[in-house]
């Protein structure tokens, strides 16, 4: 009979922890993405709007969960919305009730503009998942470009012909003082952007990056700094 209860919470144990990683394993976040314009993120979007319009104190937040609701987190959402069905999710319902009184946020609190109802039926219809998006880092930082981080990087290709005891050109890219002669002189930008005012370089036809080309002119410009 011992034996028997045994087996029993042995059982229970073991469907018990299918279920918590089976749960741990639903909610966890989806890897980050470049931001798509067309799709709306849970954490971008949906999460600041909700939780500013409804995580007030006293409200959904964690520690008073009205109706039994916290509406701080994923989890918490999730108990009002359907995935992919806008239509049958409580959260739709709230956010558009006309009755000022029953919709969410009450008044005097305003209603959630149109624009962000939209984005949240948009988010439900697109799965409802706990995603977010990292803006596309595109751009070019060429604000303080460093020798010793930057320059030296880009420039590691150039070293099968431009280090060692005899140089091509003359010009030994390999230390910051061989780096500079041609930064001052500037045979250095004029042979990276090909501009046709020195040798193209890297030679045979191949071309550094654009960003690369800003950052050895910001560097240039700011007097090829040993940083
Ligand atoms: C395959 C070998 C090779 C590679 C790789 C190479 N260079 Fe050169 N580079 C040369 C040679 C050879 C010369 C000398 C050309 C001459 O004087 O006729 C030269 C000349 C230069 C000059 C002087 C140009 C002039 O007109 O005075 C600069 C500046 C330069 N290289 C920079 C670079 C940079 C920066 C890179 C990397 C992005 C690079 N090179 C990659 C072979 C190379």
């Amino acid at each position: 009979m011992k034996r028997l209860f045994v087996y029993c919470l042995m059982f229970l144990a073991l469907f018990g922890l299918l279920g918590l990683t089976q749960c741990t394993k639903d909610k966890t976040p989806t890897p980050p993405e470049p931001c798509d314009p067309n799709k709306v993120y849970f954490q971008n979007d949906v999460l600041p709007i909700v939780s500013s319009g409804c995580t007030k104190s006293g409200c959904h937040d964690a520690t008073s969960k009205v109706e039994g609701l916290n509406l701080s987190n994923y989890e918490g959402i999730m108990k009002i919305v359907k995935p992919g069905n806008p239509g049958n999710s409580e959260i739709m319902e709230v956010i558009t009730d006309s009755d000022p009184n029953k919709r969410m946020p009450p008044a005097p609190a305003p209603a959630l503009s149109q624009e962000q109802i939209d984005k949240i039926s948009k988010w439900i219809s697109q799965g409802a998942l706990n995603n977010y998006c990292v803006a596309d880092t595109g751009a070019c930082a060429t604000g303080t470009v460093s020798y010793s981080k930057d320059i030296t990087v880009i420039l590691t290709n150039c070293l099968l012909c431009h280090s060692g005891s005899s140089p091509s050109g003359g010009i030994n890219l390999s230390t910051h003082a061989g780096v500079k002669v041609v930064g001052d002189n500037g045979k250095l930008y004029d042979a990276v952007s090909q501009n046709g005012k020195a040798q193209a370089m890297p030679p045979s036809g191949g071309k550094l990056e654009s960003c690369d080309i800003s950052k050895i002119k910001s560097w240039v410009d700011a007097g090829c700094p040993n940083n």
